[in-house]
């Protein structure tokens, strides 16, 4: 595997596996790898990739000031050696200044869908990984890069930058990995105590229970909500920050329940704030009315 820490070092490697008739894949990661990050790897590969690049670069620009930057967690020799051994061709771990150089000024904005949720509770989160993803789509130049849907606002951002940008690249969003208890992996769920880890699933189960209230012919979406909140009421150390039915491209409230559904969460569990989702497909929802007829 190359390692490359700097822009040219990477172009190198890039377009000497380019001019080879290589596909160039791409899997943006902060670090800290688990499975959930490796199957990215796997979704590159299955899609065509021949030559899979991974970045590992905490971006400072999408945490808030109160957030965990500085106490992230980062374990840069694992990291290494777990994409080493999934066969990945080169791992980009660039320095700050290689990405944000004296002077930078840029900022991409992605309007609407970055605007509820996330957006409103985390102000200039998707503006900081709109960046970061536009600047290392350009730094590597992928065909493929690969999102896992675990982040499904993000998603819908970059599939919406993208788009609107005409960046010649074709997205793959990858289904979440989930631990045994269907806790969906995330390097933040190291900062659980081992009575927050076990209080954690709670969030999945709660989403399932939308889901399926959902397929069984709820079109409701307050009224789903208010079922998934009551499935989690008077946890102690558990305090919900939404529970709610989306759109999965806009993240507004659905306008129509045949339609693909998102049912998507935030919980604080102490001090640890855990996101997760489960995507529900239009056919799914007129399937279930079909055999409840
Ligand atoms: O999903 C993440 O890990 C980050 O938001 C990303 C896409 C690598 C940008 O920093």
């Amino acid at each position: 595997m190359i390692l490359a820490h700097s822009l040219e070092e990477l172009r190198t490697a890039v377009g000497a596996s380019r001019r080879s008739g290589g596909v160039i894949g791409f899997v943006p990661t902060m670090g800290f790898l688990h499975e959930g990050h490796l199957s990215l790897v796997d979704g590159a590969r299955v899609a065509g990739a021949t030559f899979v690049v991974v970045s590992t670069f905490v971006n400072p620009t999408q945490f808030g000031p109160s957030e965990d930057f500085t106490r992230y967690p980062r374990n840069e020799e694992r990291d290494r050696s777990l994409l080493e051994s999934r066969g990945v061709e080169l791992l980009f771990h660039p320095e700050l200044q290689e990405v944000y150089p004296p002077g930078f000024a840029t900022a991409i904005r992605v309007e609407g869908v970055s605007g509820p949720l996330e957006g409103q509770r985390r102000p200039g989160h998707f503006e900081g990984v709109a960046t970061i993803v536009l600047k290392l789509l350009n730094m590597v130049q992928p065909d493929i890069a690969v999102f896992g849907r675990k982040d499904a606002q993000q998603c819908a951002v970059l599939l919406r930058m993208v788009r609107d940008l005409n960046v010649p690249v074709r997205l793959l969003f990858a289904d979440t990995v989930r631990e045994g208890d269907g806790l969906a992996l995330s390097s933040r769920n190291s900062y659980l105590s081992a009575e927050e880890r076990k209080a954690a699933p709670l969030l999945y189960r709660a989403l399932r229970a939308g889901q399926n209230a959902v397929v069984q012919g709820i079109h409701d979406g307050p009224a789903i909500e208010e079922l998934m909140r009551r499935s989690v009421a008077d946890t102690s150390g558990v305090v919900v920050d939404y529970l709610v039915v989306v759109d999965p491209l806009t993240f507004e409230s659905p306008a129509d329940f045949h339609r693909d559904l998102l049912v998507a969460g935030a919980m604080r569990i102490g001090s640890t704030r855990i996101i997760d989702n489960l995507f529900i497909a239009g056919s799914e929802i007129s399937h279930a009315n079909l055999r409840a007829r």
